[in-house]
Parts: structure tokens; sequence; C-alpha cells
């Protein structure tokens, strides 16, 4: 498996992978792969990192800038993360991951968070205190692991392509 870098031409297979990854997934409103597009489109993929199985792209993630009460303070949004389906329960999810946070460290960011499973989440050292809200959503789902300083505490934004998703 190799974890590399979006590059130009990429885009199509990372819609694919995307689409076919929340295809069956119950929580999933299926504008995931939307998502990626317009944070590519809006110069808010700060990290986008690709995962290549016998040459072909099996799966991917994307970091965007988020906002805690308002401020940008270095912390970054994980998601969407997607593995194809046919490649799923091999470690090529966990791999994106792990790398796509040790970047984000290596480039100073304070930390990361994200709304998700903390059932998957918890092994990379993601947490949920409660602190960090994200509108409804009950607090073990808005999970975050910290780089350097403070755990952040109040309401989470993601970009603006987050909210055109459903629109
Ligand atoms: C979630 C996902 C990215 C994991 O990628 P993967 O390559 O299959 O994961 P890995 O092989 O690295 O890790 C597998 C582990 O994750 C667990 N896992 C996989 N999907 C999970 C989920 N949705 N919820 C909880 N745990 C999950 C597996 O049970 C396994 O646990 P184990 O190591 O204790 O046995 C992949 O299943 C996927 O693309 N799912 C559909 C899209 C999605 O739900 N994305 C995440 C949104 S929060």
């Amino acid at each position: 498996m190799l974890i590399r870098t979006e590059i130009p031409g990429d885009e199509d297979a990372i819609d694919r992978v995307t689409t076919l990854a929340f295809e069956a997934a119950s929580h999933s409103d299926h504008t995931e792969a939307r998502i990626v597009r317009d944070l590519r489109a809006a110069g808010d993929l700060t990290l986008s990192l690709v995962a290549e199985v016998d040459g072909e792209l099996a799966g991917h993630v994307a970091f965007s800038p988020v906002t805690v009460d308002g401020r940008h303070d270095g912390w970054y949004g994980l998601g969407p993360l997607s593995v194809h389906p046919g490649r799923q329960g091999h470690g090529i999810g966990s791999a994106l991951v792990e790398q796509g946070l040790a970047i984000l460290r290596d480039r100073g960011a304070r930390g990361c968070a994200l709304l998700g499973n903390p059932d998957f989440y918890a092994r990379f050292g993601f947490a949920s205190d409660g602190t960090l809200r994200y509108g409804s959503v009950p607090a073990r789902f808005v999970q975050a692991v910290v780089f350097t300083g403070a755990r952040p505490s109040g309401e989470l934004s993601y970009a603006r392509a987050f909210d055109l998703a459903g629109s």
C-alpha cells in the first residue's frame, strides 16, 4: 500500500472511491464526494491523501480548516474518509488517518477534530469530553485529538463546503 498526497488527475478516482465507500453507509447523506470537490474548489483541501493498492486508488481522506467558536486556531477537521468497499478491513483507513495526523502535526497544527464513530477513531487518540460541540450531535461523536495546547472548547464549524453539501 502506498499513501501519498493527491496530485492533479486523481480527482475522478477520488470521486468514485468516496461515492462507493458511502453508498451503503446508513449514516451518510451521500454528499461526501461533492464535499471533497467543493473543498478542493474553495482552496480548503488542506491535506488530501490517497491510498494506492496494486496501482489503484483504494482510499482517500480529506483534512480542512475548522473553527471553534468562530476562530481558526490551527485546528483541522478530518473527513470525509473513504475506503473502497472491496478493500475495507485491511488497514487502509487506519493508515490514511495515521499518516494524515502525522503530517498535520509536522506542519504545526494544534490538533484535529471530527464527527464520527468513537469505536473506530479512539484508536488514533481521538476523544470526547463534551466541551467541543457540534449543534445537537451527541457529545461522544464530536471528538478531537490535541497535538499541542489546550483541548478545544466551544462550537465546532467546518469549512463552507460542508454547509453547501445538502443544498
Ligand atoms: C470507516 C472506514 C474508512 C474504515 O476503513 P478500513 O480500511 O475498512 O479500516 P481499517 O481496516 O483500517 O480498520 C478496520 C477497523 O475499523 C473498524 N471499523 C470499520 N468501519 C467502522 C465503522 N463504521 N465504525 C466503527 N468501526 C469501524 C473495524 O471493525 C476494524 O476494527 P478492528 O481493527 O478492531 O477489527 C471504511 O470502512 C469506510 O470507508 N466506510 C464507509 C465510509 C465511512 O463510514 N467513512 C467514515 C465516516 S466517519
